[in-house]
Order: structure tokens, then C-alpha cells, then sequence
């Protein structure tokens, strides 16, 4: 199963909720999980878990055509809780659009040699990104409760309806909604004219500790933030078996 986060825009945190709903996953699953970093630049998917990597997306991209997907594990970063890491090269020019062609072989490769992978997509709707949104069962639009979040939502859905992506792949998942004073959820949602599917509390502390350490924010403390990724993680286990690319 493959579920891309795409951001409504820069620091909404979709890295974060990228990289935990995967380190859940990989725990209450038990099963084989990947996280990807699709983003051009330094990569935060890493840095967040804290692990450098030898091996990135672009080596996989170059090397896609002859690697026999059972090797692909061994190549990629494990996490301490067990995630495989695919990190982003140290190049900012790529992946680039020449690419999408690639990330859409090197998602076949993967989906035979994992179970869930999760995609960091970034907040570009760029051609690659829109080829992982393609390859995707679910896309979580990750939003704050504020309006120029909310505004670049419409949007943002707008136009990922018009690449394609059916409506009932689309999930609208808000981030930071104890941050919410000056609009409700109700509110967004009348806005919307949609539900919100899924919510994450807003916890600096316990985000910026695990952030700090490397480590996914349900090692940190116990915390209202980790029930929530753990019920997240749940639910999408439990649609696994409905979805055409599990
Ligand atoms: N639920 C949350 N509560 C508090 N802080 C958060 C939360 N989610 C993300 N953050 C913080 O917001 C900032 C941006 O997060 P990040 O995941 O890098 O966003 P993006 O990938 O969308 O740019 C980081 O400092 C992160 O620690
Ligand atoms: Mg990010």
C-alpha cells in the first residue's frame, strides 16, 4: 500500500507526520515498511531520523533497471525501530522532471519489496511528485488551521483532481489543530465543503525533542500526539487489504 503526503505548503509538517505515521506503521504492522524522501535538496526524511545514507533516491533512479527488488532492502538505511529510510540525495537539482519516468519504475520496484511505503512528497506539485501521487492507494493534503493553508487546500485539491487522482484517494489531514483559536474544525470544514479526515494535535516539545534525537516522536514520552499516530497507523492497516496496490 502507498500513502503520499503532499503539503498545502512549506512547514505545514508533512515531513514530520510523513516519518511517524511511517515508524507507527512499522510498529503496529509488523510488517515491511519504507519511508521515501521524493524531495530535491538535503533531505529532511533523514535528518529527522537521524541517519545519513550512502545509498539515496537517485542511485535508485539510475540503478532501477537491473536491480532485482529483493537486494533493494539491503541497499537503503534502517532505522533503529526498524524503517527502512530511502533518503534524498545531496543534489538539488534532482529528482527533476526528466525523472518522473523513473519514480514511477522505482515504484514498482519497491511495492514488491515492501508492504507500506510512505512518501514525503514535499509541498510541489512537481511532474514526480504527481507521478507518486499516481502510484499512491491514499494522498494525505497536510494543513494547518490557518487560512492561507486552507486557501492553497482548495487549490491544491483542485488541481490534483485534475492530474487524475480520483476524489476517494484524497484525504484532508489537518496538523497542529490545538493551534486552532481563531477558526473551529466546523468552520474549516463548511469552508472545505468536506470532512476532515484525520487530525494531529499540535506538540512542539514533544515533535522537537524527537526531532533532536533522531527518534520517532512515540519514543519521546507518551503523548497525546502518539495516540493519535498510533490510531492513524491502525486505520490504514486496516484498509490495506481493500486497496488495488497492497
Ligand atoms: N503536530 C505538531 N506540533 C508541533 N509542531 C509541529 C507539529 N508538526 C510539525 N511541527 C513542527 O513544524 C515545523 C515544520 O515541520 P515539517 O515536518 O518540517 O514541515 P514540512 O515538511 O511541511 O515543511 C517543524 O519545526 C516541526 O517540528
Ligand atoms: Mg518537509
Amino acid at each position: 500500500m502507498v500513502i503520499t503526503f503532499l503539503g498545502t505548503k512549506g512547514g505545514t509538517g508533512t515531513t514530520t507526520l510523513a516519518v511517524n505515521s511511517a515508524a507507527e506503521l512499522c510498529r503496529v504492522s509488523g510488517q515491511r515498511v519504507l519511508v521515501i524522501d521524493l524531495k530535491a535538496g538535503s533531505g529532511d526524511v533523514g535528518l529527522f531520523l537521524g541517519l545519513r545514507s550512502r545509498y539515496s533516491l537517485l542511485d535508485l533512479l539510475d540503478q532501477s533497471g537491473w536491480l532485482d527488488p529483493a537486494v533493494v532492502p539491503s541497499l537503503l538505511s534502517r532505522h533503529e525501530c526498524g524503517l527502512d529510510v530511502l533518503v534524498a540525495a545531496d543534489d538539488f537539482a534532482r529528482p527533476s522532471p526528466a525523472d518522473a519516468p523513473g519514480i514511477e519504475r522505482v515504484m514498482e520496484l519497491l511495492r514488491r519489496a515492501y508492504d507500506f511505503i510512505v512518501i514525503d512528497a514535499g509541498s510541489a506539485l512537481s511532474s514526480c511528485s504527481a507521478t507518486a501521487l499516481h502510484a499512491s492507494d491514499q494522498v494525505m493534503l497536510v494543513a494547518n488551521p490557518d487560512v492561507p493553508c486552507l486557501r492553497n487546500l482548495q487549490r491544491l485539491r483542485d488541481m490534483v483532481r485534475l492530474i487524475g487522482i480520483p476524489e476517494e484517494r484524497l484525504r484532508v489531514v489537518l496538523n497542529r489543530t490545538s493551534d486552532v483559536e481563531v477558526l473551529t474544525v466546523s468552520q474549516i470544514e463548511d469552508a472545505l465543503g468536506r470532512h476532515i479526515d484525520h487530525r494531529f494535535t499540535s506538540d512542539y516539545r514533544t515533535v522537537a525533542a524527537a526531532l533532536n534525537t533522531g527518534v520517532p516522536v512515540a519514543w519521546v514520552r507518551p503523548s497525546i500526539l502518539k495516540g493519535e499516530f498510533e490510531r492513524f497507523a491502525r486505520g490504514l492497516v486496516g484498509s490495506q487489504a481493500g486497496t488495488p496496490h497492497a
